[in-house]
């Protein structure tokens, strides 16, 4: 599998980070706080932090700052899982090798843990020590992720997903879907971390924003094939799940080959996205290979 460059040493910030984070709360309900921390400390790949790393460190921002949008939106994506996995959503017992926060707890308190941890990623962007040229930025940087994780994206691709289980939806639908269910956090990772580089042009941010559009697609198609093609094991969460379930999938409306071809069309459209950037975009490239070679 594609090794992508410097992943332990991002992953190893962002976990010292959020770490950070939960020890600085001071705890309340100790059964909550523990939840929280299962929830956001144990495993991930870290991919929306990664891709706001990379894309900071290939247009010159200050990392520090790229600190505060990578922990705030892994702590949207931990929560957009804990309510993922619950009985009312997709239902499953596993996530990351270990049994899901609503199974190692319960009910109530995963929905909580959830909650909290979607407070806690608007109290880190709220909070963070950016640097002098940034902070003038920050009500922006928070509406971004207002955009990217609410009504206006993931959560609302999560509505359109339950509203098309169980039915036959097209194309251009399914297209929607995912593009608010995973591709709008994505899409944030990359255009949040460009509001904290000095002087990217428009234009320059137009073809980030289209990279962004077509990786975050791709992820939640290739996440549909390796529901099928890779092992429980592999994936750390059950396998089979969007069938058992008769969710709308790329496999279940273009068969298993016409999915990998979207996912191979997407990820050469995404390299032509980047073609026009004046920087050093191989991180960016290579995190588009990932997407598409992954099998978990
Ligand atoms: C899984 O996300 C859910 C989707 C949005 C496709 P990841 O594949 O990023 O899961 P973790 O965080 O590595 O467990
Ligand atoms: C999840 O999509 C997307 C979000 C959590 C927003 P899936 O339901 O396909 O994710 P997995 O397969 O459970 O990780
Ligand atoms: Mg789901
Ligand atoms: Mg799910
Ligand atoms: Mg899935």
């Amino acid at each position: 599998m594609t090794k992508l460059a410097n992943h332990d040493v991002y992953q190893n910030r962002i976990n010292n980070f959020l770490a950070l984070q939960l020890n600085n709360l001071s705890i309340n309900d100790d059964k909550l706080h523990q939840a929280m921390r299962y929830g956001l400390l144990i495993g991930g790949k870290r991919m929306r932090p990664y891709l706001a790393y990379i894309t900071g460190e290939a247009l010159g921002a200050d990392l520090d700052d790229i600190d505060g949008i990578a922990g705030a939106l892994e702590c949207i994506h931990a929560y957009s899982l804990l309510h993922d996995d619950l009985p009312a959503m997709d239902d499953d017992d596993l996530r990351r090798g270990q049994p899901t926060c609503h199974k190692a707890f319960d009910e109530a308190t995963a929905i909580l843990a959830g909650d909290s941890l979607q407070t806690l990623a608007f109290d880190i962007l709220a909070n963070h020590n950016f640097s002098q040229a940034i902070k003038p930025k920050q009500i922006k940087l928070i509406q971004q992720l207002v955009s990217a994780s609410g009504y206006q994206g993931m959560c609302g691709g999560q509505a359109l997903d339950l509203a098309a289980t169980n039915q036959q939806i097209d194309l251009e639908k399914l297209e929607a879907l995912h593009s608010l269910k995973t591709g709008a956090l994505l899409e944030a990772s990359v255009l949040m971390s460009a509001e904290c580089a000095p002087q990217v042009t428009e234009k320059n941010k137009e073809a980030l924003q289209n990279y962004a559009r077509l990786i975050g697609l791709a992820y939640q198609v290739q996440d549909d094939i390796i529901d099928i093609t890779s092992t429980q094991e592999q994936l750390g969460k059950p396998s089979g799940s969007d069938l058992a379930a008769n969710k709308s999938t790329y496999p279940a409306l273009l068969g298993l080959q016409g999915a990998q071809q979207k996912a191979e069309n997407l990820f050469q459209q995404a390299l032509q996205a980047l073609a026009s950037l004046p920087y050093n975009t191989q991180s960016l490239a290579e995190f588009a290979t990932f997407i598409v070679k992954r099998n978990h």
